[in-house]
């Protein structure tokens, strides 16, 4: 199904041949089986949309609308997304002898996690080019904000997830409206059925970067941290890589910004981090590969690192090299020293893989990677209130008072 023209995209390219598909199209993979990237008439959009205009408008990621694909007449699917806030957090910086060090809260998008901006933007191009059913497979925050998304959008929601995924993500999926399946599998697996589904009922697969407009919408971020830092992007992000959208959607970003003259050439270096138990995209790194393994045997409790496989390996792999960032990986223990480090020092509860970002940021300040007077963005890309904690509460009897803890 086709729609109107979009407002700036020229049209659709496969990320490993270059191919171009049309534009105001529903779209999965290309032809050669790639994820595929939206482009846009960038010298309309400079002309048309000078940095300037940013001022007069509403604090959300829609300040970006010109670059992003939904057509020109489109009502957005909106349930309050607001540019997401960048603290800085001094004291476990300074404990760790690293240089400044900021935190982006995506927490505080609508259900509680950065995956609202990609399914805001794919969901909103769904319902304009009449998707009545959608399907995902997920590790669970990107079933919860496709299954809000839809029901606003009055969209059928079907979400598949590893049978391990955090309840309160799963619970989340439900009440807000999904058919909400657990499987006995890894989160690749999810993704088989997911397709099988697809083609077998007629279901739209939104799965990570088989669906080209969730990168879109990722893409914000790379736009909000840019224009909140004043147009001089940080020295180096960390960022909690699974299927690799937001990263691949950061890159994008800043190209882009870069074609319209809103920053310059510098580019931060982009660090892959990844779980010990999970690490696909740091493995192929390490070994200089262009393409990732599947990781066979999972092995971690925060649920956004279990990705055994993406297909957008490639993508993620260049970028790492192109900005002459790293990957690395963390322990289960070491994010929980983290969560408890960074909440207790500084108040911020830290999703499991945000904290994984922050303990990774301390190990390579350790190990030398990070010099004492670089700028560090770390992504928190959920709120910590999702996700399971360890007990606590020292037991009081009312009679005798503290005495009795
Ligand atoms: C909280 C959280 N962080 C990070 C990720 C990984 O995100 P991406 O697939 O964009 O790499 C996920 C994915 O499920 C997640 O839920």
């Amino acid at each position: 199904m086709t729609s109107e023209p979009c407002s700036f995209v020229s049209h659709l390219e496969c990320s490993a041949t270059g191919e171009h598909y049309e534009a105001g199209r529903l779209h999965a993979l290309s032809r050669s089986g790639k994820p595929l990237l939206v482009r846009y008439r960038l010298d309309e959009i400079e002309r048309a949309f000078p940095r300037e205009a940013l001022r007069e408008r509403a604090w959300s990621m829609w300040r970006y609308r010109e670059l992003l694909p939904l057509p020109r007449a489109a009502e957005v699917v909106s349930l309050g997304e607001t540019v997401t806030p960048i603290v800085a957090a001094p004291r476990v910086a300074r404990a760790a002898g690293g240089g400044e060090l900021l935190i982006k809260q995506e927490g505080m998008l609508p259900t509680g996690s950065f995956k609202a901006r990609g399914q805001a933007v794919a969901i909103s191009m769904a319902r304009a080019l009449g998707v009545k059913a959608a399907v995902i497979p997920t590790a669970g925050n990107a079933g919860a904000a496709m299954a809000a998304y839809c029901s606003r959008a009055g969209i059928e929601s079907h979400v598949l997830c590893p049978d391990d995924t955090p309840q309160t993500i799963v619970r989340q999926a439900a009440l807000q409206g999904a058919s909400v399946y657990l499987v006995n599998g890894l989160l690749d697996e999810c993704g088989k059925l997911a397709g099988a589904l697809a083609r077998e009922r007629g279901w739209f697969d939104l799965s990570t970067l088989k669906e080209p407009y969730r990168i879109e919408g990722k893409k914000t971020m790379g736009f909000e941290l840019a224009e909140q830092l004043g147009w001089e992007l940080p020295d180096v992000i960390f960022y909690p890589t699974g299927g690799g959208t937001g990263y691949i959607g950061m890159w994008k970003a800043f190209d882009e910004m870069e074609s319209l003259g809103w920053i310059g050439r510098k580019r931060p270096r982009m660090v892959c981090v990844q779980s010990s138990g999970c690490a696909p995209l740091v493995r192929a790194w390490r070994e200089g590969q262009s393409h990732a393994r599947r990781w066979d045997e999972v092995e971690t409790y925060a649920s956004g690192f279990k990705a055994p496989a993406t297909i957008g390996d490639f993508l993620v792999l260049d970028i790492l090299r192109a900005s002459e960032g790293f990957g690395i990986t963390v322990s289960d223990e070491e994010i929980v020293a983290a969560q408890l480090d960074m909440g207790r020092a500084e108040g911020i509860l830290l999703c499991p893989e945000g904290a994984g970002c922050f303990a990774a940021w301390r190990k390579a300040i350790a190990a030398g990677q990070l010099r004492g007077d670089e700028r560090t963005l770390v992504f928190d890309t959920a709120s910590g209130l999702k996700y399971p904690m360890p007990a606590a509460g020292i037991a009081v009897d009312k009679s005798v008072g503290l005495a009795s803890a």
